[in-house]
């Protein structure tokens, strides 16, 4: 039995698994510009953040209607499940969707298939966040969130995603302090591949609960004090930065210093098909790498519940933390 675990920095379209993109590629009568799954699969070779961007908004191509976006989460959720995954917090991007003319209702109906019955279906509790690509306007942000109106009660929070360098957390302030008005979550990707000036502004500009990588915050001593005494989650994807070569290789992770450091530190799969495994391959490859003891382990699958947003269920969060205490390794 794997150990229980959250997985907060998620992206379902990031779950899309080649067989599923033909899949729905045939359903569609979209051309893939590959000839098949194995193909596809060599194109995965990345040089940065970019790099992989543009791959992934490619494959978007195929994701159309309610049933493919159901589909999409099913799949990560019968996935996720078989790693541990007792609950998810799951970011959609639906700008990269409303700009082919896709709608926010499709999307948001099409996840809620699979989402709203997760639980009986997968054992895996589930909350939604909706991301703002960084590299469009502030005032499409804006209109994103009013797109988005009529499905908040489906929506628990905003995040920020899309290519990070040049592209500074203050642009949104505007939308985070509308969306913190309407009772919603805050999160940002911030410290990927930008500077740690843009972790604390995340933090400051646009009020963030919890920093998505955050990796680059080891190159400010005075940020991780101040992340450290604000507890503040950092969601790192450490199989991630390496194959978008934030890492050069695993051994060489800041995950065990981050973690000695103090940093509220949870370990999660960021884009699973693209990047290699999902979380709990991203849990094994950083005990193997980093030489991380098992009750090491056992705190970040504990962390993760602690900064998922819970807070509407704190039996539920207790319940899961729990099982993680007598969670017995093999
Ligand atoms: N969108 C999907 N994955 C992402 C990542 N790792 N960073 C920024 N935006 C993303
Ligand atoms: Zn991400």
């Amino acid at each position: 039995m794997p150990l229980p675990k959250a997985e907060l920095h998620l992206h379902i379209e990031g779950t899309l698994e080649p067989e599923l993109a033909f899949r729905l590629a045939g359903r569609h009568g979209v051309r893939l510009p590959y000839a098949d799954t194995d193909e596809l699969r060599k194109a995965y070779q990345f040089e940065d953040l970019q790099s992989f961007l543009n791959l992934y908004y490619e494959l978007m191509a195929v994701l159309r209607t309610e049933q493919d976006f159901e589909d999409l989460a099913n799949e990560y959720l019968a996935r996720a499940a078989a790693q541990g995954v007792r609950h998810a917090e799951i970011f959609f991007d639906p700008q990269a969707h409303i700009a082919r003319g896709v709608s926010m209702g499709t999307v948001v109906e099409g996840l809620w298939r699979a989402l709203g019955c997760s639980e009986e279906g997968h054992g895996v509790s589930t909350r939604l966040i909706m991301c703002f690509l960084r590299d469009e306007s502030a005032d499409s942000a804006l209109e994103t969130l009013e797109a988005a109106r009529p499905y908040l009660d489906r929506i628990t929070g905003v995040g920020l995603d899309s290519a990070e360098v040049g592209h500074p957390p203050v642009k949104f302030r505007e939308v985070y302090k509308a969306a913190a008005e309407l009772g919603l979550r805050r999160v940002a990707h911030a410290g990927e591949e930008g500077p740690p000036a843009y972790i604390t502004e995340a933090l400051d500009a646009l009020g963030v609960e919890r920093v998505d990588h955050g990796l680059r915050c080891m190159e400010d001593p005075a940020l991780v004090e101040r992340l450290v005494r604000e507890r503040i989650p950092l969601t790192l994807c450490p199989l991630s930065n390496v194959r978008l070569r934030a890492v050069d290789v695993l051994p060489e992770h800041p995950l065990r210093a981050m973690i000695e450091a103090g940093l509220l530190c949870t370990v999660n799969s960021d884009d699973p098909a693209y990047f290699g495994g999902y979380v709990a391959d991203n849990y094994h490859a950083v005990r193997d790498a980093l030489g991380l003891t098992k009750e090491q382990m056992r705190e970040l699958a504990r962390n993760s519940f602690l900064a998922s947003f819970l807070e509407d269920d704190e039996e539920r969060r207790a319940r899961y933390i729990a099982a993680v205490d007598a969670y017995e390794f093999s």
